[in-house]
């Protein structure tokens, strides 16, 4: 296991799983945003160099083990592949969970369908030494490009994030902001709920204020 990651310290590198459509998005954003960044899949380094080279030009194609290195890691595979995920590659490292269970695009999958727990718990439990942080889901891979603005932008648009361990959501808030978001602390891991498929947070575009104000009604008890 390697030593325990300083949250206060500003995060340089980001290891992206997944080169698909959200994990070469997030990829762009990060390199504009000054990070080194690192990309891996389930194949070789060498075969997917061209590609990280052609969509996302700056990035360097790794193993998942040299992408778990990083600073933040980012899980951008299918749902229904994260257990093809090594939970010891991750052990104690922050992790954004950018995926989503969204059946009637992926398909029921057993797991997540008969389980009352958020996906991100699901995953967690499976990542169990990892500092998991979910956000990024609740956003279009094309819009994360077009919708970052600078911190203090009028209108800035905000993502939400939800995790248990709370260094783990301070670094990750930073790399949000540095990316271009507000980034709003919806609480623990349970409270993704709230940015799932299907809720107005998952369907919408919304500030700070505006996401703040939808989490604390969601958190409002339901009067019968
Ligand atoms: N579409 C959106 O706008 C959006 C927005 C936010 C979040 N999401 C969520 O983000 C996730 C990814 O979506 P996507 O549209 O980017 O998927 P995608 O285009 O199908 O790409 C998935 C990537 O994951 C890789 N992969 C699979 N297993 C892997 C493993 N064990 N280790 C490393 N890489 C692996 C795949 O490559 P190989 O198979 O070659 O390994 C591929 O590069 C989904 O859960 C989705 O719900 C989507």
């Amino acid at each position: 296991m390697s030593a325990p990651q300083n949250h206060s310290a500003e995060p340089r590198t980001i290891g992206i799983l997944g080169a698909g459509r959200v994990g070469t998005a997030v990829g762009r954003q990060a390199l504009k945003a000054g990070y080194g960044v690192m990309v891996a899949t389930s194949k070789p380094a060498e075969d997917i160099a061209l590609m990280v080279q052609i969509m996302t030009p700056g990035a360097v194609a790794v193993t998942a083990a040299e992408a778990a290195d990083a600073d933040i890691v980012v899980v951008a595979v299918p749902l229904h592949k994260c257990r093809t995920l090594d939970p010891d590659l991750l052990g104690g490292k922050t992790v954004i969970e950018a995926m989503n269970y969204w059946a009637p695009v992926d398909g029921e999958i057993d797991d997540f369908e008969n389980d009352d727990r958020t996906s991100s718990e699901i995953v967690q439990d499976y990542l169990a030494g990892s500092n998991i942080v979910k956000t990024l889901n609740h956003i279009g891979y094309h819009d994360l490009e077009v919708d970052g603005q600078e911190p203090g932008y009028e209108g800035r648009r905000a993502l939400a994030l939800a995790g248990d361990h709370q260094g783990a959501k301070d670094l990750v808030s930073r790399f949000i902001n540095r990316i271009g978001y507000d980034a709003v602390d919806a609480g623990p891991l349970e409270a993704g709920r709230s940015f799932q498929p299907g809720t107005e947070i998952f369907n919408g575009s919304h500030t700070a204020e505006q996401l703040r104000s939808i989490l604390s009604a969601d958190r409002e008890p339901v009067r019968l």
